[in-house]
This record gives C-alpha cells, sequence and structure tokens, in this order.
C-alpha cells in the first residue's frame, strides 16, 4: 500500500471566497475514490489540485509522494491520468480516436510528427480495446457520440499507465445505455488487479460503479463524510451534503437516492 494523495489542511479561496475550507483528505494506491456533492461544491477544484493543474491557496498538498510547489509538476503530470469536459473540448474534433489516445504518450494534443514508438501503438491497441473503442479507432472524435467521447477521454487518460486516475464527471449527460456501459467498463476497470488509484466525481449514487471502495461527500467546500462507502454513504451524511431529506436503497450492490 502506498499514498498517492495527501491533502492538508487545504484552502482555495477565489475573489475574496472559500472555495475550498480546511479540507484534509488521503488516497491509498488500493482505494477507488467516488466524490459527490451538490454544483458548486468544490469537487472540480480538489481533483485540479489533485491533477497539479491548480494550487491550494494554503496547506499542504502531497501528489505521488511529492510536495506541490516545490516539484516539477511537468515530470508528475504523466503519472496522472485526468478526464474531465473541460479537458475534451481541448480534443480537435478532426483528430482520430487512435492518436487522440495514443498523442497521450507525449502529453500533447494534436499529431503532428513524433516518432511513435510500435510499444506505443501496441499499448494504444490495447487501450482501445480494454475501453471498447477498436472498431471505432479510424473514426474521427468529433463524429462520436457522447458516451464514445467519454470512452476516449478515458482511453487517453489511461494511455500513459498512470499511478491516480482522476474522472471529473465521466458519466454527465449520457443516456441511460452509455451510461450503463461506461460504468461497466469503470467496474471492470476498477476490480482489475494493477489498476491504478481512482477518483471519480459524481452527482448521483446511482453512478457509483461496483469495486469503488471510498466516498468523500463534499458540501459548500467542506467535507460532510469521507471513508469506506458502507460507513459513510448514508441517509443522514446525503441529507446534510444535499440539504434535503434522501432516502437511500442499495441493491446488487448498486446504489439509489431520492427525496422523502
Ligand atoms: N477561478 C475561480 N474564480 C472564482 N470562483 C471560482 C473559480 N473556480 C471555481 N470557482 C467557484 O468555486 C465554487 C466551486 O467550484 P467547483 O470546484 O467547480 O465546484 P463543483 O465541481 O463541485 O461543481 C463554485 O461556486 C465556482 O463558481
Ligand atoms: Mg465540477
Amino acid at each position: 500500500m502506498s499514498r498517492v494523495l495527501d491533502f492538508r489542511d487545504v484552502v482555495v479561496r477565489r475573489n475574496g471566497r472559500h472555495i475550498v475550507d480546511e479540507f484534509t483528505w488521503s488516497v491509498d494506491d488500493d482505494q477507488r475514490w467516488v466524490v459527490i456533492g451538490p454544483n458548486g461544491a468544490g469537487k472540480t477544484s480538489v481533483l485540479r489540485i489533485a491533477a497539479t493543474l491548480d494550487y491550494p491557496t494554503s496547506g499542504s498538498v502531497n501528489v505521488l509522494d511529492e510536495s506541490l510547489g516545490r516539484t516539477d509538476v511537468f515530470e508528475l503530470r504523466p503519472r496522472i491520468g485526468f478526464a474531465s469536459t473541460a479537458m475534451a473540448r481541448r480534443i480537435p474534433a478532426d483528430e482520430t480516436v487512435r492518436d487522440v489516445v495514443m498523442t497521450a504518450a507525449y502529453a500533447v494534443m494534436g499529431r503532428w510528427n513524433e516518432a511513435y514508438e510500435s510499444l506505443d501503438e501496441r499499448r494504444a491497441q490495447r487501450v482501445l480495446a480494454e475501453w471498447k473503442l477498436d472498431a471505432l479507432a479510424d473514426r474521427l472524435f468529433g463524429t462520436l457520440s457522447d458516451g464514445e467521447q467519454k470512452r476516449v477521454q478515458i482511453a487517453r487518460a489511461v494511455m500513459t499507465d498512470p499511478e491516480i486516475l482522476l474522472l471529473d464527471e465521466p458519466t454527465a449527460s449520457l443516456d441511460l445505455g452509455a451510461r450503463e456501459e461506461l460504468l461497466q467498463l469503470l467496474s471492470g476497470y476498477a476490480l482489475e488487479p494493477g489498476t491504478p488509484a481512482m477518483v471519480m466525481v459524481t452527482h448521483h449514487v446511482e453512478e457509483i460503479p461496483v469495486g469503488f471502495t471510498h466516498v468523500l461527500l463534499l458540501s459548500d467546500g467542506k467535507v460532510v463524510a469521507q471513508g469506506p462507502i458502507e460507513d459513510n454513504l448514508t441517509e443522514e451524511t446525503l441529507t446534510e451534503t444535499f440539504g434535503m431529506p434522501i432516502r437511500l436503497t442499495k441493491d446488487d450492490g448498486r446504489y439509489a437516492a431520492r427525496a422523502v
């Protein structure tokens, strides 16, 4: 077991407002976390710091045993897989699926004239198959459905064999079929030996993939509960997180929530 993320007393202040407040949280490499909270709770802010894309206003953050602010983030970033809608918008619509995934090996968007090693090509092929994209490898990214684009973003994020995989709302905007298909793939990945630590942001308990182990509930920049899902995802903690009485049920490893 080793620690991949360690946040201590982290405060994020933007425009004089506390977005994240006295936030302490750690993630080990054998854990798969789901982060749940209403819009504006600070989920993306936390994830962007974990991805070394932002710095906290105060407090300390360790990512893969490197202290943020005292380390070269450009060396750290290839060890971190990160997928979000904001990043997806930067993927050129006219790039092939294969190239979107393969260019991750060079941490660049858009294929110019890098000399691709056959090792990378073989790895890309394997990653494409793993995320059910092999039949789409030659399609242009812009022509894919939302669900397919989400799978491409995740495939790109895992292409470099990262030590942490961070996913910001990977299931947002998907239809039921596409959502379930993605949740199944995420479950399979979460349960595989050798998978890195995972942190996935979602708004819905229905979207917690089987195999995820821990939950972080955030509300208004503060932790409502954190730890193993079975102890921390409760009607009480959800009620506090969303500010309304919530009923929670579990069936076949999947959760469902609704207002009472
Ligand atoms: N750069 C910024 N400047 C000012 N406010 C920001 C900035 N980034 C985020 N916020 C605000 O911080 C709050 C938390 O944002 P975010 O982390 O994106 O929440 P979530 O992902 O949980 O919806 C929101 O109210 C958002 O408007
Ligand atoms: Mg967000």
